[in-house]
């Protein structure tokens, strides 16, 4: 194998550190983030919410209680309460103290050193959040793929359409859940008008579904893996991409080794 391309770039299997490395760190902190870039995901994925007050700040569930010291709805708290918040010491002591961080943070932290797999969390409950995602991009000129390794995710599909209006030249994806168990070609060909992946729960990908997608001209990151078993069944299968707690269970495969 040449020295100058990286194996997994021949390999083509993109892997993706779920909320970070979030089976290290914990997820959504800069700890997770970092952590994710040190063990060479090619992506980091976030959740993007809102605040009160209008900041984009990365945190998976919709209220604060499972995964910091505080509690109630991000849309409730403004940001100043949130930053207060300690949103690792839930997964061990050596993580006290971290933040929930800011979109623009994990931009600016990141940029260059890790692609960034953006996810819109119910961006129903958040009017203007695409806006929001797409002005921070374009301030930092991170709009254009030459220039940055972003993908904008959600379950929300209507979400994507209109932030593929303002990101056009940003490959956008739809998730997936168990009720697309049995999507047809033609939901296929509808996704691929404004999307370039379908990402779906892992428990749904089958041969067929991973020909459909590429059938449709879309890439497929199936999401979330979490054991060596399960990395591997989604290599064999044929996906472009793995959506992982665990970064290192991707090259255990043995075509890297
Ligand atoms: O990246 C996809 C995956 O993160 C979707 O599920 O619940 O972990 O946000 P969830
Ligand atoms: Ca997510």
């Amino acid at each position: 194998l040449s020295s100058l391309v990286s194996k997994q770039e021949q390999q083509k299997m993109v892997n993706v550190a779920h909320r970070g490395a979030s089976g290290h760190a914990p997820e959504n902190t800069m700890a997770a983030f970092q952590k994710g870039f040190e063990m060479k995901a090619d992506y980091i994925e976030i959740d993007v919410q809102m605040t009160k007050d209008g900041e984009l700040v990365a945190i998976h569930d919709t209220t604060v209680d499972r995964t910091t010291n505080g509690t109630g709805a991000v849309g409730d708290l403004t940001f100043e309460e949130i930053r207060q918040l300690d949103a690792g010491s839930w997964f061990g002591p050596e993580f006290a103290g971290e933040k929930v961080p800011t979109f623009e943070e994990i931009l600016d932290g990141f940029r260059g050193k890790t692609g960034v797999l953006i996810e819109l969390k119910a961006p129903e409950l958040y009017p203007g959040i695409e806006e929001k995602v797409a002005e921070a991009l374009i301030e930092r000129n991170m709009h254009r793929p030459n220039n940055a390794k972003i993908i904008i995710q959600s379950f929300n599909h209507g979400s994507m359409q209109t932030s593929k209006e303002l990101l056009p030249n940003i490959p956008h994806g739809v998730l997936a859940g168990m009720s697309w168990a049995n999507v047809t070609d033609e939901q296929l060909a509808e996704f691929a008008t404004y999307a370039d992946y379908f990402n779906p729960n892992m428990n749904i990908v089958t041969h067929e579904l991973v020909a459909g997608v590429h059938a449709a001209d879309m890439r497929i990151f199936p999401y979330t893996s979490r054991s060596q078993e399960q990395a591997f069944r989604l290599f064999d299968l044929g996906v472009d991409g793995i959506i992982t707690d665990f970064p290192e269970h991707v090259y255990k495969h043995p075509v890297f080794n």
